[in-house]
C-alpha cells in the first residue's frame, strides 16, 4: 500500500515537473530525453571505462576496508597488539585480565600493569612514552569497550569459564588479532551453545535482568 502511494506521488511530482520545465509541452522533455540518451550511445567507450575504473577503486576499498578479512576494530590511544603480547610473548591473558572469573566486570588492564614491563622494555618507544603520560598525570588509560551486550543482559564470565569454555569460544582469535573487532553479542549466539549444552534456557531468571 505504501508502495503504491509513493509510486503515485512520484509520478505526480514528475510530471508536474515535466509540464512546468517544458512549459506546457511535454514533447519537448522526450524528445530532449531521447537525445542525451543518444549522446550517452555515441560515447559508450569512454563512459564505459570511466565505470570500470570506479568500480575497480570501489572494489579495491571494500577489500582492503570492509572484507572480514582485514576489518579491524576501534582505534585504541595505544595501538595495543593482543597478537604481540598474548600470541607471540605468550603472555597469560589473567596476567591483564585477572579478574575475570570473580567479576561482572572483569576490566581492562590499568597501565601500571603495562608499566610493569614497560619500565624496561622498549621505555623510550613513542607509544610508550603515552603510558608514562596515562601514568603521570593518573588518567585511565582510554580503551574503547569492543565486547558488548545489549543492557537489559546480565552476562557472568564465572559459570563459563569454570566449564572450560576457552576466551576464543566467545572472543575469537584474541591471540592472532593485532586489534580485537567490535562485536555485538547477538541472544541467538547465547542460546545456540545453551542448547547444544542442555544449560539453563530460562530466559528470564538466567540472563535478563
Ligand atoms: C561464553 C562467552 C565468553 C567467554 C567464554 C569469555 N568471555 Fe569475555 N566477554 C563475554 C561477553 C558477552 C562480554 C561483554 C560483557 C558485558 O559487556 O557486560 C565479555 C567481556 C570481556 C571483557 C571486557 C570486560 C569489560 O570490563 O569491559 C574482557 C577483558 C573479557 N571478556 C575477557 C575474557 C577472557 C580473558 C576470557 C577467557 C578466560 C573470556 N573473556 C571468556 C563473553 C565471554
Ligand atoms: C609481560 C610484559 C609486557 C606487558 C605486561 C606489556 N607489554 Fe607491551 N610489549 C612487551 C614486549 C616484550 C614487547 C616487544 C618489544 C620489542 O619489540 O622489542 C612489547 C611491545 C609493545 C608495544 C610496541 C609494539 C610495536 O609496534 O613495536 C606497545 C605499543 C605495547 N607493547 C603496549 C603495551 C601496553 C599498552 C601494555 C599494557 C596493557 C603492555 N604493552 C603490557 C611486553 C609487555
Ligand atoms: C599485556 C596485557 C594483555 C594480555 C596478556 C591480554 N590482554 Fe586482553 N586487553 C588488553 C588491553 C590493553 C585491552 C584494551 C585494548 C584493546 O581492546 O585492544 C584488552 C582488551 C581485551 C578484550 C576486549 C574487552 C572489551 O570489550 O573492550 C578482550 C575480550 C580481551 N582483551 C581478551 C583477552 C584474552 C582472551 C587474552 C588471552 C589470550 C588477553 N586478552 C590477553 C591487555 C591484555
Ligand atoms: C560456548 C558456549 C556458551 C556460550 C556462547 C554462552 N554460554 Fe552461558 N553457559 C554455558 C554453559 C556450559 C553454562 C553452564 C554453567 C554451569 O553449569 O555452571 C552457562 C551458564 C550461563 C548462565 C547461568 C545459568 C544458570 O543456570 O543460572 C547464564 C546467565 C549465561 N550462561 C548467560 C549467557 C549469555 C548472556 C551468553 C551470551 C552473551 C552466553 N551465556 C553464552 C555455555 C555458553
Amino acid at each position: 500500500m505504501e508502495i503504491l502511494i509513493t509510486t503515485l506521488s512520484l509520478l505526480a511530482l514528475l510530471t508536474t515537473a515535466i509540464l512546468i520545465g517544458t512549459r506546457g509541452r511535454p514533447k519537448r522533455f522526450f524528445s530532449a530525453f531521447g537525445e542525451s540518451m543518444h549522446a550517452v550511445w555515441a560515447n559508450r567507450a569512454p563512459l564505459t571505462w570511466v565505470a570500470l575504473s570506479v568500480l575497480l577503486v570501489l572494489g579495491f576499498l571494500f577489500f582492503f576496508y570492509a572484507s572480514p578479512a582485514t576489518r579491524a576494530g576501534a582505534a585504541q590511544p595505544i595501538p595495543f597488539s593482543h597478537q604481540l603480547h598474548a600470541g607471540v610473548k605468550a603472555i597469560d591473558c589473567r596476567f591483564c585480565h585477572p579478574y575475570v572469573e570473580r567479576s561482572l566486570h572483569p576490566g581492562l588492564p590499568p597501565v601500571e600493569k603495562c608499566l610493569y614491563c614497560h619500565n624496561h622494555i622498549i621505555a623510550n618507544h613513542p607509544e610508550i612514552r603515552k603510558e608514562h603520560n596515562y601514568f603521570n598525570t593518573n588518567t585511565p588509560t582510554p580503551w574503547v569497550k569492543v565486547f558488548y551486550v545489549p543492557e537489559h543482559v546480565l552476562f557472568n564470565h564465572q559459570r563459563h569459564i569454570k566449564q572450560e569454555i576457552a576466551c576464543e569460544a566467545c572472543h575469537g582469535e584474541v591471540k592472532k588479532t593485532d586489534r580485537l573487532k567490535g562485536t555485538r553479542f547477538q541472544m541467538g549466539f547465547c542460546i545456540e551453545c545453551h542448547r547444544q549444552r542442555q544449560v539453563n534456557l530460562d530466559c528470564w531468571l538466567a540472563c535478563h535482568s
